[in-house]
């Protein structure tokens, strides 16, 4: 019972009187019962940082105090790649920079969960170190389409990759006492859009691809909050959805934390997504509070739907290090930081081609380092996955402090071309991507006949609120293709090599010109010691060992999502109607090698490759059924000469008698230590019943079909190296509600 009736007017004054109970661990029920409806209010919706003296400079934004209950604003911050506040502030000689890690296809590539916890270990203490509470990642959505401008946020195009990567970046995080928020839930596949667009999914798919993820990662992690996302979904906004956000979310999964909405501004009513089960509206406005409080009292919204999301959210405000009074230190350990994100970023670089053991390079000699790119290293995307970090090796850098001499009539070129970009781009706000800039073959032919080695890089950004281009962004431009040409010809007529470094988030065209350069290696948005990374692979002092979690395909037009996807050019590149208003997903569960594999289609670089500096031989797999599915196990021996690691993937393909499935899925995957020369490893899989079911839409129910599996464990999804069979004795089925159904017709494929 409430004992005292406090005044609107007071709600937020910082005094609280000696008769308010104050905010602890045990007594939210008694805190409830003293809020007022307008109290209430205004703890479900948050304020922009910029709107509120009590967040961290830069941050997102906060959640509202109510001071006479002692419940403190908490801080909530962006974001995948690094905690993102401003480097600055006013009056203020100190600094405030986090570090740069690898956006988020760069940490899957490494397909070593414990190194993500790392990762996510020192973000997490980065967040607690600059006074923040929760930090808005990690971005977890299925890459639908090469297209996606925030793909680099994400991890992969299949679900178990993307959820086993985000429990270990949350467990890492959250390690530290400071939440995360998963996101963004569900189905944000392309960015045009992104607010209104309807994505119009299959049950299956919805269950199999684009949910499996959040479910895997819930099973083996257990984040703070979990973010709604902007868009619609089978005609509903995911917001604003109930069978989403409670039966799914709560009453499957068994999920007990805080629900925020993503950044949603102009959206009215708002208080329809308290009752689907946000509690926290963000970024938030009065109207907002104004709008909860008319729907109570006119019977619209329940208390009792209040009540819930207030209790949820109070049940993370007392756990976050505002409430606990932590003395936060504004100086975490950046170089120790610095020293991890070095790591991660070498570990998920993924080497494409490496024709006559180009790579390792034997000797340190003289570069011509062509590309912009090279002098203007592109650490990570843009928009609110970008942080500010304090500084960038670029390629130009870390090939010098790795011994190497670079051409330095080449460099005074792209640096003069950088400044005059940087003053255009000043002045015209425009896109800071500037084309490749011409060098004439005359010019490359001299610079071939004075150095001992060519590499090129070629750069991709990318980032929120928009999708990426066909052409000149997902194909090379003109100036590229000539350039890898001319540089290709001019060196290789003097028995010297070409090297491609690919700096980027996503994926691009690469079977048209893979052939030319010696070498090619993806070294992603690596994050701010990228140079120094990329020469530590180039130099041999790392083996790579990253592998691709999407597949690269021969052509866009390959990517059968591409038929309705809003790409750039052409006839899909509406203002409205399909592919604007509503996305519908013909692909179905076909997403990424589940496509390529069961429609037998050739692709450029398959899921799951990539190559080392050493070979691995994988033994005869022990494949053993348990009560509840089975376990696995291989042995992997490194064969070559040099040490390296080896991620070993274990595809499934089922009988498929029951249910047309794809042609091989992964269940699980797993990675060797460092191996020297013919050392061995065993890794072991657990895979269970469930891993196998697929959704039968017509039942609203799992089905793990008995029968005869063929286990594969592959070094890629198209290089199986081993197999074993596994019986299923019996079938097994496993109920769901039937929810999120399509409301309009799909034509959807399907290889049979
Ligand atoms: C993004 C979120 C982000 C939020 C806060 C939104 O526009 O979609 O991923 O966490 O802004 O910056």
């Amino acid at each position: 019972m409430r004992s005292l009736v406090i005044p609107l007017f007071l709600a937020s004054a910082s005094v609280s009187l000696a008769n308010d109970p104050q905010l602890r661990a045990d007594n939210i029920d008694e805190i409830i019962n003293n809020l007022t409806l307008e109290e209430k209010a205004r703890l479900l919706v948050g304020r922009e940082n910029s709107a509120s003296d009590k967040g961290v400079p830069g941050a997102a934004g906060v959640t509202q105090d109510i001071p006479r209950l002692g419940i403190p604003s908490v801080v909530l911050t962006d974001g995948p790649a690094g905690v993102r506040i401003a480097p600055k502030r006013k009056g203020d000689s100190n600094t405030y920079y986090a570090t740069g890690f690898p956006v988020g296809t760069a940490l899957a590539s490494t397909w070593n969960p414990a190194l993500v916890e790392n990762v996510g270990k020192a973000i997490g203490n980065e967040t607690l170190e600059y006074g923040c509470d929760v930090l808005l990642a990690p971005g977890m959505n299925i890459h639908r389409t090469p297209l996606c401008g925030r793909n680099f946020e994400y991890y992969s195009e299949d679900p178990v990759v993307a959820g086993v990567i985000a429990a270990s970046y949350v467990n890492g995080v959250q390690s530290n006492n400071v939440g995360t928020s998963i996101k963004h839930f569900a189905v944000n596949s392309q960015e045009t859009n992104r607010i209104e667009v309807d994505e119009v999914v299959s049950p299956r798919a919805i269950r199999e691809i684009y949910l499996k993820p959040f479910e895997i990662s819930l099973h083996t992690s257990n984040p703070w909050t979990v973010m709604s996302s902007y868009n619609k979904l089978n005609g509903t906004w995911t917001q604003s959805n109930p069978e989403l956000l409670k039966t799914i979310l709560r009453d499957e999964w068994g999920y007990d934390g805080l629900v925020m909405t993503d950044w949603t501004n102009e959206r009215r009513p708002s208080y329809e997504r308290v009752a689907a089960g946000n509690a926290l509206l963000t970024p938030g406005h009065d109207w907002q509070e104004t709008d909860i409080i008319e729907h109570v009292k006119n019977g619209t919204l329940s208390m009792s739907d209040v009540d819930q999301q207030v209790r949820i959210l109070l049940e993370m405000v007392v756990k976050t290090p505002r409430f606990n009074h932590y003395k936060f230190s504004n100086k975490p350990d950046l170089e120790a930081h610095a020293a991890l994100t070095r790591q991660a970023s070498t570990e998920g670089m993924v080497l494409l081609e490496n024709r006559s053991q180009t790579l390792p390079l034997k000797t340190t000699g003289k570069v011509a380092l062509f590309g912009k790119t090279s002098y203007d290293f592109i650490a990570g995307g843009t928009g609110s996955g970008d942080v500010n970090k304090p500084y960038v090796v670029d390629l130009k850098t870390g090939l010098t402090n790795a011994g190497f001499t670079i051409d330095s009539r080449l460099q005074d070129y792209y640096e003069a071309r950088k400044t005059l970009n940087d003053k255009t781009r000043a002045i015209s706000g425009e896109n800071p991507r500037y084309d490749e800039p011409f060098i004439s073959r005359r010019d490359i032919e001299r610079l071939a006949a004075e150095n001992d080695l060519a590499i090129i890089t070629l750069g991709r950004q990318a980032g929120e609120g928009r999708d990426r281009e066909i052409d000149g962004d997902f194909n090379l431009t003109q100036n590229e293709r000539e350039l890898i040409e001319n540089v290709a010809a001019a060196f290789h007529a003097l028995g010297k090599k070409l090297i491609v470094i690919m700096n980027m988030g996503n994926v691009m065209e690469t079977e048209s010109w893979k052939g030319i350069p010696d070498a090619i290696l993806l070294a992603w948005q690596p994050g701010q010691e990228g140079g120094n990374s990329v020469a530590d692979v180039l130099t041999g002092k790392e083996s790579p060992s990253g592998k691709l979690t999407m597949t690269f395909p021969i052509t866009i037009s390959d990517i059968p999502a591409v038929n309705n996807f809003p790409t750039g050019t052409g006839p899909n590149n509406r203002r409205n109607g399909k592919n604007y208003d509503y996305t519908n997903h013909e692909e179905d569960i076909y997403v990424g090698y589940r496509y390529f594999t069961s429609f037998d289609k050739p692709v450029s670089y398959p899921f799951g490759y990539g190559l080392s500096y050493t070979t691995f031989k994988y033994s005869k797999p022990v494949v053993k059924a348990t009560p509840d599915g089975f376990t696995a196990s291989i042995t992997v021996t490194n064969t070559g000469d040099t040490e390296g690691k080896e991620a070993v993937q274990l595809y499934v393909s089922a009988p498929g008698k029951d249910m047309v499935k794809p042609a091989r899925e992964l269940k699980a995957f797993n990675k060797t230590a460092i191996l020297k020369p013919g050392e061995s490893e065993t890794l072991t899989f657990k895979v269970s019943a469930q891993d196998l079911a697929s959704f039968n839409e017509n039942e609203s129910q799992w089905q793990t079909e008995a029968g005869l599996y063929n286990v594969q464990f592959g070094a890629s999804v198209n290089d199986i190296r081993a197999s074993a069979p596994y019986m299923q004795k019996k079938a097994l089925t496993k109920k769901v509600n039937n929810v999120l159904s399509l409301k309009r017709d799909l034509n959807t494929i399907s290889p049979q």
